[in-house]
């Protein structure tokens, strides 16, 4: 076990020295805002619950009532006897609200991502991916054992370049996108992506884990601006601002049903507990019943952008770079003692040198916090 021990240590050691050893920190949600962290209660700007569901109390109670009725698990796979009926209404219910003929849910967004991709793509297949995407899109391509190319953030023309160059030598072909950046707050540019994509017989997917519920009027980053881009391919999570748990699909009932067949994370992973879906569907039902409601995260993310002079919030999430890890850490620390939770963020799930504070924004966040927090950004981590 010598040689065990000490590959781990040497290998903490390193991340130590460059600044990026992580710790697990415990946090406590009181509710959709506020935490209690190291003995003292923050406001937190970190957290994904955009609309404050997990702690909606029409979402806790469907959830409380399934949990009763079924159980904690469900028991075994959906393909064995883990598909509770649950699942039927919301794959309905999201194949809605994306404009799609089907949907297929899978254990969480990483899951879905990791399967989806290698059931379309395989050795002979090229995957385009944006640089900024989110690490399970890369882990996905990866396993597709396809070629694997990225392009520049958001840049059009550079996929096309790649599209020209490589598209010939493979049987098919993959874009992949975040539709809204997990790290960055920006919308890609779907329209034109479509497009292109179409242009050169390749299938586009976006990933809308921070777009469903909180842009597009609810729907996510394919109908932000009132348009509709009908992409063929839509994943997300229900992970934010759905407040529970689980990765989806909205597609063709075709492409759905060799989903249910192929995908090797949806086939040999346990379906998620009944109580979470019933959640997942109480929530989906206040953000169509209230689209004013769900615009309010975005609205609050635009006042604290205006507030501090950054570029215009696209999304809840505001990033502010700083550049070092030492650095972003240390404003998270003076945030920290101030009352807030901005959780710094460091390389790799950022590129090198662009360290950060990444802010959300939610539903319930109090105006008068956000200008607070707004003033302290502005005199004290900007200025430096
Ligand atoms: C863009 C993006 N895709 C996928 C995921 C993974 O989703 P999940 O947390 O449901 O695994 C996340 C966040 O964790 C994300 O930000």
């Amino acid at each position: 076990m010598q040689s065990l021990d000490d590959y781990a240590s040497e290998k903490l050691d390193n991340l130590q020295r460059r600044h990026l050893r992580r710790t697990l920190t415990e946090t406590m949600r009181e509710d959709g805002i506020w935490v209690e962290r190291g003995g003292r209660r923050l406001l937190s700007f970190s957290c994904n619950d955009y609309l404050n569901l997990t702690h909606h109390p029409e979402v806790k109670a469907a959830a409380a009532a399934a949990l009763q009725l079924y159980g904690t698990g469900s028991g075994a796979s959906r393909l064995v006897t883990g598909n509770h009926p649950l699942y039927a209404e919301l794959e309905t219910r999201l194949a809605r609200i994306k404009g799609t003929e089907a949907a297929v849910v899978f254990g969480s967004g990483y899951l879905a991502n990791s399967g989806i991709i290698p059931v379309l793509i395989g050795r002979e297949g090229l995957v385009l991916v944006d640089q900024l995407a989110h690490a399970c899109i890369f882990a996905g391509s990866q396993l597709s054992r396809g070629k694997v190319l990225t392009f520049r953030h958001n840049d059009v023309a550079h996929l096309a370049d790649l599209l020209a160059t490589h598209r010939a030598q493979h049987d098919h072909a993959l874009i992949v996108t975040d539709g809204v950046f997990s790290m960055d707050g920006d919308l890609a540019p779907l329209a034109e992506l479509n497009a292109l994509a179409q242009a050169h017989d390749a299938w586009l997917m976006s990933d809308d884990a921070h777009g469903l519920g909180v842009v597009g009027g609810g729907r996510g980053s394919s109908f932000a601006g009132g348009k509709h881009v009908a992409l063929p391919l839509q994943m997300g999570t229900l992970s934010k601002a759905v407040g529970a748990y689980g990765g989806y699909l909205c597609a063709s009932a075709h492409v759905i049903d060799l989903m249910r067949n192929r995908a090797r994370t949806l086939i040999y992973s346990t379906g998620l507990p009944p109580a979470i879906v019933a959640g997942a569907i109480a929530a989906l039902d206040v953000i169509e019943r209230e689209p004013d409601y769900a615009a309010l995260p975005v609205q609050k993310a635009k006042n604290f952008t205006r507030l501090t002079n950054l570029p215009g919030a696209q999304s809840p999430i505001v990033p502010i770079v700083i550049g070092g890890e030492e650095a972003a850490m240390s404003a998270a620390r003076l945030l920290a003692d101030e009352g807030f939770l901005a959780a710094p963020i460091r390389p790799p799930t950022v590129p090198e040198g662009t360290a950060r504070l990444r802010l959300t924004f939610t539903a319930h966040h109090p105006d008068t916090e956000i200008e607070r927090l707004a003033c302290l950004v502005r005199e004290r981590v900007l200025a430096h």
